[in-house]
């Protein structure tokens, strides 16, 4: 009755911005991403039946509160499915320095979803895996698969055709991702409360959902073709698709820093000065730089030598879920 799981968050190219079923996490558009090596989520889940309630330790620490009550609800439907009404011990480690701006929810819910399906004895394909953890965190259910993923948003009310598929493996294409951390800290519109303001009152948020299949398929085919520019010109401009929403909500909103802006301006110097780089960015302040291996040396340069910027972090592709064997 217990397993460990590993697994890696993930960077959309094309963003998952929009809900259209806010408790089963039913998105407006599909999605796509590469999943990370540079930071992930160890999860070790034991049911027993001598607890009286589920516990939660994140990096060592007992957690209470509204980040228990989130993997109280996931475990709910876990036990649901199972039809197992046993509590459980939660234990995760988290390598997803949360400074980075990456949502470690990410790797979070996926690496939970994977060791409590397993630790209650389901043994659930990829697709089952993916539209579970999706009820977790809608972005993780991408971080099941190594490579490139999409978020198919399905069209079914019940959810139970909107999950990942793999687009291609982790060895397709050695591109290369640069989080670029700053410095000052804000306080930040959740992507849940973001999401639902621009979905309710951004009257660009029509465009946004319209524009995203021509992007999905161009962007399939220079991932396929490792068109890096193709690939690099399409993110980086749904990237501002998507936070141009965010301007046209009531009341409108940004996550975006001066220094945010700052960092967009060098990928383009760099683009200027023959080194070929593109911006992407969460709902967040962080700057995530696309590359290729060649060119890493000036890329990290650049972008650390930006008054403003706290760190650059490096990442390869990564893999998918991994199992770190020590079921009974
Ligand atoms: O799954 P959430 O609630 O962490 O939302 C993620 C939303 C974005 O990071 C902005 C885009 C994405 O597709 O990951």
């Amino acid at each position: 009755m217990k397993a460990t799981a590993k697994a890696h968050t993930n960077i959309a190219l094309i963003k998952y911005w929009g809900k259209r079923n806010e408790e089963l996490i039913l998105p407006t558009n599909n999605s796509l991403s590469i999943t990370l090596d540079g930071f992930h989520t160890i999860t070790n889940v034991s049911f027993k039946e001598e607890l009286t309630n589920d516990v939660f330790y994140l990096n060592d620490s007992f957690v209470q509160g509204e980040q228990a009550d989130r993997v109280t609800k996931f475990l709910n439907l876990v036990r649901d499915l199972a039809g197992r009404y046993v509590f459980a011990e939660v234990k995760s480690v988290n390598a997803v320095p949360t400074a980075a701006g990456f949502a470690s929810s990410a790797s979070g819910f996926a690496a939970l979803a994977a060791a409590s399906t397993k630790a209650v004895g389901l043994n659930l394909s990829d697709e089952q895996l993916s539209r579970l953890t999706r009820q977790g965190s809608g972005s993780a259910c991408r971080s099941i698969y190594g490579g490139f993923a999409e978020w198919q948003k399905g069209e079914k009310e019940d959810g139970s055709d909107s999950f990942a598929v793999p687009v291609v493996a982790k060895d397709h294409w050695d591109i290369r991702v640069a989080a670029v951390v700053l410095s000052s800290k804000m306080k930040k519109v959740s992507s849940r409360a973001g999401m639902k303001r621009t979905v309710e009152t951004s009257p660009f948020f029509k465009g946004w959902v319209e524009s995203i299949p021509a992007d999905l398929q161009s962007i399939k085919e220079g991932i396929l073709e490792r068109d890096f520019t193709k690939v690099g010109e399409i993110a980086e401009a749904n990237c501002l698709k998507m936070h141009a929403t965010t301007l046209g909500a009531s009341p409108p909103f940004t996550y975006w820093l001066d220094t945010t802006v700052t960092v967009m301006q060098t990928v383009k110097q760099l683009r200027d000065s023959g080194i070929p780089a593109y911006f992407t960015i969460d709902a967040g302040p962080n700057v995530k730089v696309l590359y290729l291996p060649e060119y890493e040396v000036q890329i990290k340069q650049a972008l650390q030598s930006i008054q403003g910027v706290a760190d650059v972090k490096l990442s390869r592709v990564g893999q998918g879920i991994t199992y770190l064997g020590d079921e009974d």
